[in-house]
């Protein structure tokens, strides 16, 4: 039986959560035990490895490193999809953009950042939302930066081709406008994709872009981490914003006891203040 074939012992589950912790931030209780043993049976299959003690010694090897970023692509909750929690999208559209037209009248510049954005639902959803909103974006130089740690995502993000279904939830007429069917699949068009630029980076890591950011979007992220790390990236996330600008966190998450450098003025929306 596959169950018995890769027997997870508390040893191993302890070593592999420890390096999950120390190289993204993810906290694996023990109620992800049987969650990691799915996720990590099929790399051991594709290894041809018969436990997880064989596999703890493949990642604390000589090629550890290489087999590293397997391992954490195979941890990481990819969950997402387009326009995810509504509501955001209509606060963009109706405070925020009115807000920056105004604020950033004399640059013409927006940056926004979808920080942790999986396979790219979420910057597609931006950026459809700026372009199809009432106001003309016409002459400003908008960017839209979206990471994530995840390589396997990140590299379909960049892709910007997704099934059909997935593409059901974005509203009929922002798919007819932003979006060309192709053997079956959805494809992003260029308007979209070219206000996008798509990057690997762990949050815990350096951060190469000097920022600042008007927005960032970091819903569903640091739900996977604990306090002391989500209370360091917010930290990072208020020094990397514009003196009042927005950080947009997911429906589970708030930063209550966490820091007091944002302010909640709307449903999971804060904006610096300090
Ligand atoms: C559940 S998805 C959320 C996607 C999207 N933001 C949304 O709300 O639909 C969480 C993403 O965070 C990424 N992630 C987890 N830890 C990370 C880290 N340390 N640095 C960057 N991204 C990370 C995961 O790879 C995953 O794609």
């Amino acid at each position: 039986m596959v169950e018995e074939e890769f027997a997870l012992h508390d040893t191993d589950f302890r070593k592999l959560s420890k390096l999950v912790m120390s190289n993204a931030g993810i906290v694996l209780s023990e109620r992800k035990r049987a969650f990691i043993h799915g996720r990590l049976g099929r790399r051991l299959r594709a290894l041809g490895l018969t436990n997880f003690s064989q596999y703890c010694r493949l990642l604390e090897g000589r090629d550890g490193d290489d087999e590293l970023r397997n391992f954490i692509n195979a941890v990481t909750t990819n969950h997402t999809s387009f326009f995810r929690e509504p509501h955001h999208f209509d606060y963009l559209t109706k405070e925020i953009v009115p807000g920056l037209l105004d604020s950033n009248r004399d640059t013409r510049r927006m940056r926004i950042w979808s920080a942790g954005c999986s396979s790219g639902e979420e910057p597609y959803s931006i950026a459809m939302t700026l372009l199809s909103g009432p106001q003309s974006l016409a002459g400003w130089n908008v960017k839209i930066l979206a990471t994530d740690l995840d390589t396997n995502v990140i590299a379909h993000a960049a892709r910007g081709i997704y099934d059909s279904e997935r593409a059901e939830s974005i509203p009929a007429p922002l798919r007819k406008r932003f979006t060309t069917m192709q053997e079956g699949q959805v494809a992003m068009n260029d308007e979209t994709c070219d206000l996008i630029t798509f990057a690997h980076l762990n949050l815990l890591e350096s951060w190469p872009m000097s920022g600042p950011f008007d927005v960032i979007f970091c819903r569903n992220v640091v739900i996977y981490f604990d306090k002391p790390t989500q209370r360091r990236l917010f930290d990072r996330y208020a020094d990397m914003l514009k003196p009042d600008g927005w950080l947009i966190v997911g429906h589970s998450e708030n930063l209550l006891g966490i820091t007091d450098r944002l302010e909640l003025v709307g449903r999971t929306i804060y904006r610096r203040c300090r």
